[in-house]
């Protein structure tokens, strides 16, 4: 191929586990698609807390350093290889386990879901990955119903918002949600009862209004799984997704997941008390529901595209910039921020 044909593609790679200089930008030659595959030029990356988490380490079975950082994107068609059929041009957002944090990368066409006309990058990278989770969290995981009751730790962060917003959909649903008093106006705008985790105990909360919930999603690792489950009625569930608690202060604290796995999750479903525990995350559904990744990011999009979710305020930075984004995060970031390639 001639040397002038040769495309790259420019990505943030964390290197190593530590709190600063953990970043590196790299510039590489990327190949032409392979059979099966697209090359997308990127647009836009989601940032979420789950990338610091990987590159602090603290995820068990996360990526190894080197790795570039980003569970999705959104970008254009640039070259399709044989047997793909998607047109050059059109704009399409995929999740990925890493990689996200790029400006060109060849992927599978099957991971590649098109976005609906006049939806625009940035937009599409503020809710994919929040609420494709919380979505199949809802929807498939839980089963949430009309008539029941959940209950949102974190309801006024990113993943906490979309599912007041999904619940909202189903309708009927009663929800409670845990965020800081400063954030209560937010939840309950969004039809969920607002519980300060700093002063008020959620377990009374719960017990006192409702006896117990249907299901529980807890972002928050450690014993806080324990004392989620504990509040779940007969044949309810706990959706762990998160192990925010395993890094506090920028200080990591491994052995919280280790509590958070055995005692939250695998201990109580030993117990026979009609109770169920699981960890979730996004790829968590692909073996045993193959359809389930392109049916459900495709909803979120239509309901973006319809207006019917909407996150919290977005910030965008350059990509060159994601080290000032792990910085937000770690410094506890309002809204979502999204990484931008022009
Ligand atoms: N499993 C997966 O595939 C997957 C994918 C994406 C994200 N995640 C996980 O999802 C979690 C949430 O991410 P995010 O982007 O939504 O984070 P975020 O926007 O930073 O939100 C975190 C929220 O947690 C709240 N919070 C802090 N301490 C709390 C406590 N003790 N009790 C209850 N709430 C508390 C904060 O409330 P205030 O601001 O009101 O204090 C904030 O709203 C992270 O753990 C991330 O790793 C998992």
């Amino acid at each position: 191929m001639p040397t002038e044909d040769k495309m790259s593609s420019t990505s943030v790679y964390a290197v190593n586990r530590a709190q600063t200089n953990s970043l590196e930008v790299r510039t590489e030659e990327i190949p032409p698609p392979p059979a099966g595959h697209a090359r997308v030029r990127v647009e836009a990356a989601g940032v979420s807390y789950g990338d610091l988490l990987f590159q602090r380490g603290v995820i068990p079975g996360g990526p190894k350093p080197p790795f570039v950082p980003g569970c999705d994107l959104t970008g254009v068609v640039e070259e399709v290889g044989p047997g793909v059929d998607l047109t050059v041009g059109q704009r399409v957002a995929a999740l990925v386990v890493s990689g996200g944090y790029t400006t060109a990368v060849n992927l599978p066409a099957a991971r590649l879901v098109p976005v609906p006309d006049g939806v625009d990058a940035v937009a599409v990278a503020s809710v994919a990955l929040n609420y494709f989770i919380a979505y199949q969290m809802l929807h498939r995981v839980a089963r949430v119903r009309s008539g029941q009751s959940i209950l949102v730790h974190g309801a006024s962060g990113g993943v906490g918002l979309a599912f007041l917003q999904l619940a909202e959909h189903i309708g009927n649903v009663t929800v409670f949600g845990t965020g800081s008093a400063a954030n209560a106006d937010l939840i309950t705008r969004h039809g969920a009862v607002a519980i300060d985790y700093r002063a008020q105990d959620f377990m009374n909360v719960v017990r006192d209004t409702v006896g117990g919930v249907d299901a529980v999603f807890d972002p928050m690792g450690g014993g806080h799984f324990w004392r989620s489950y504990a509040v779940l009625r007969k044949g309810g569930r706990l959706v762990a997704y998160g192990q925010n608690n395993a890094l506090r202060n920028g200080k990591r604290n491994l052995a919280i997941g280790a509590v958070g796995f055995l005692g939250g999750i695998a201990l109580p479903n030993l117990k026979p008390d009609g109770k169920k525990t699981g960890f979730y995350n996004a790829w968590s559904l692909e073996k045993k529901q193959p359809a389930a990744y392109r049916e459900d990011l495709a909803e979120v999009l239509n309901l973006l595209s319809a207006d019917k979710i909407a996150p919290r305020e977005v910030a965008t930075l350059p990509l060159r910039a994601a080290d000032e984004a792990f910085r937000r995060l770690e410094q506890g970031v309002t809204g979502k921020l999204v990484l931008t390639t022009d």
